[in-house]
């Protein structure tokens, strides 16, 4: 029995899509629902490429309708792909442990309220970071606050702007995210875990 998960998205999906390739029919886990708060999030588009149930959440703060969607369906893990909006803190104490979200940056650094696409690509070169990357973290009921499980690092470069920059951590996002849902797969909830350099 693979571990029924939901991926929520606000955007074109291509963490989603990394994912679902990832986990080819027989997988520990499988995605069986994408939600979203857009109706024309194309990540909504991809899904249903695949089969794959989508709905859009019209009133994403009532943790009823989350609930009762999560329920219906067995739900037993939930992650965050390019989510934009907040989880209703009774969907996160119902799921504890069982929700990830994925940031394109070394948290705790750039992170919080208004740290999101290519803003967070922003702030990394107006610091003057040498390195970023991508961090996989547990979802609490505040922005990115949740305990670290996985982070991947890529190097700042010379002439990088914020769009080649999110290029480089997106790729490595779609490396790290799978790993992440593979480790939770194998014990029921999120866990601590890492991408050597030689992993697919
Ligand atoms: C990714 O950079 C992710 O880290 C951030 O939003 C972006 C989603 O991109 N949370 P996509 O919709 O998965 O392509």
């Amino acid at each position: 029995m693979s571990m029924r998960v939901a991926v929520c998205v606000s955007g074109r999906g291509s963490n989603l899509e990394a994912l679902v390739q990832a986990l080819p029919p027989g997988s520990a886990a499988a995605v069986v629902l994408v939600l979203s708060n857009r109706a024309d999030a194309g990540a909504l588009e991809y899904a249903r490429s695949q089969g794959i149930e989508t709905t859009v959440l019209n009133n994403i703060a009532d943790p009823a309708a989350w609930l009762e969607l999560l329920r219906t369906r067995s739900i037993d893990f939930v992650v965050l792909a390019g989510f934009l909006k907040r989880i209703p803190a009774e969907v996160v104490r119902a799921f504890p442990e069982r929700i990830i979200n994925i940031h394109p940056a070394l948290l705790p650094r750039h992170g919080g309220p208004g740290m999101y696409g290519l803003n967070v690509h922003r702030a990394v070169l107006a610091d003057g970071d040498s390195e970023s990357g991508a961090t996989v973290h547990v979802v609490t009921e505040d922005y990115d606050e949740g305990p670290i499980l996985g982070r991947a690092r890529v190097p700042v470069l010379a002439g990088d702007t914020a769009e080649t920059l999110a290029l480089r951590v997106l790729a490595i996002e779609h490396r790290l995210l799978p790993a992440a849902v593979r480790a939770a797969a194998g014990i029921g909830r999120a866990v601590p875990f890492t991408i050597n350099s030689e992993s697919p």
